[in-house]
């Protein structure tokens, strides 16, 4: 049975034409940026999986050691037979602490646009868990989703702080969409980064061993690679610092020099210290969480955190 479920292929967003086309509008744009999915090609994927396990980026042995421990209470909150949906699921590690805790789980639906990754991680899923269905939805989980069909409640889970690369008014958009998609029984397991030392929070967007500079600078190569750039990736660096005021973490690759670079065509100036955005990662207080809960449809339920503060996971009921 599991085998036949064919994953459901919503990725239109994600194809080489809209990559194109935001990465002209991108660099023709004052100031210049290009959207962070972007950045999760297959090589990008594996690179933010190395960042995972980096001594730096705390967040995600934080959280895992959150849900370790807060598991069973999650499972108990979305009781028996519910269907567990992710949102942007990369190789679904910390969704299998939930898998194994939720009773008679139904369903597993994870969201995410690498099809290489979903497929993979699909199939790693489905042997270890034989009982369970899979079902893998290749989409951008801002955009349509299929409707998750299950007789019993959705259950929603966004780890990884992952709702801090969103805006706040496009983190307050996507807790609407999960809201319309999980219905008036649902729930949200939502993984948010929380505001603490500035220079925690610079070192874990710079580490030493450079994988994160590597993750930024692999769009360079992915322009090259899908639109025929000519970007010389030893002509820029990765840049990320932390902007107090606004509570996030700023992240941009810097030109080295001026130079002249062509994507698919069209020729771009660039001056030395230029810089094209990436990424945000905004994080948020506990007052923070709970107005954009409230912004979102839903109401915070439970939040469990480290000894330290440094994470937070919040159990989201649709309000
Ligand atoms: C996926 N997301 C939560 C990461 C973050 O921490 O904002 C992406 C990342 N970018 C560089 N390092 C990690």
């Amino acid at each position: 049975m599991n085998g036949s479920v064919l994953p459901l292929d919503y990725a239109e967003t994600a194809d080489r034409d809209e990559f194109r086309r935001a990465v002209i509008a991108g660099l023709s744009a004052r100031p210049r940026a290009i959207p962070a999915k972007f950045l999760y090609d297959a090589r990008g994927s594996a690179l933010f999986d190395e960042i995972c396990e980096l001594p730096e980026y705390y967040l995600t042995r934080t959280e895992t050691m959150i849900l370790s421990q807060r598991a069973g209470e999650i499972g108990r909150r979305a009781g028996p037979g519910c269907a567990l949906v992710e949102f942007g699921s990369g190789s679904s590690v910390k969704s299998r602490l939930l898998i194994e805790a939720l009773p008679d789980l139904a369903l597993y639906a994870p969201i995410d646009i690498s099809r290489a990754h979903l497929d993979a991680t699909a199939a790693r899923l489905r042997r270890d868990y034989p009982w369970l269905q899979v079902l893998p939805v290749c989409a951008d989980f801002m955009g349509p989703v299929p409707p998750i069909v299950h007789d019993g409640r959705l259950l929603g889970f966004f780890p990884g702080s992952t709702i801090g690369n969103l805006e706040p008014p496009e983190a307050t958009a996507f807790l609407r969409h999960a809201r319309r998609l999980l219905g008036n029984d649902g729930a949200l397991v939502l993984g948010v980064d929380l505001r603490k030392d500035p220079q925690r929070l610079h070192d874990a967007y710079n580490d030493k061993a450079g994988v994160t500079a590597a993750f930024t600078l692999n769009l360079l190569r992915r322009m090259n690679r899908e639109l025929h750039a000519t970007f010389d990736l030893s002509g820029f660096a990765h840049e990320a610092s932390y902007n107090p005021v606004d509570g996030r973490i700023e992240i941009y690759f810097r030109s080295l020099r001026d130079q002249s670079v062509t994507v698919a065509g069209q020729r771009f100036d660039f001056a030395a210290g230029e810089r094209v955005h990436t990424e945000y990662s905004y994080k948020y207080d506990t007052s923070g969480i709970a107005a954009l809960a409230k912004s979102g449809g839903f109401r915070i339920a439970e939040t469990w955190t480290d000894p330290d503060r440094l994470f937070a996971v919040t159990y989201l009921e649709a309000a």
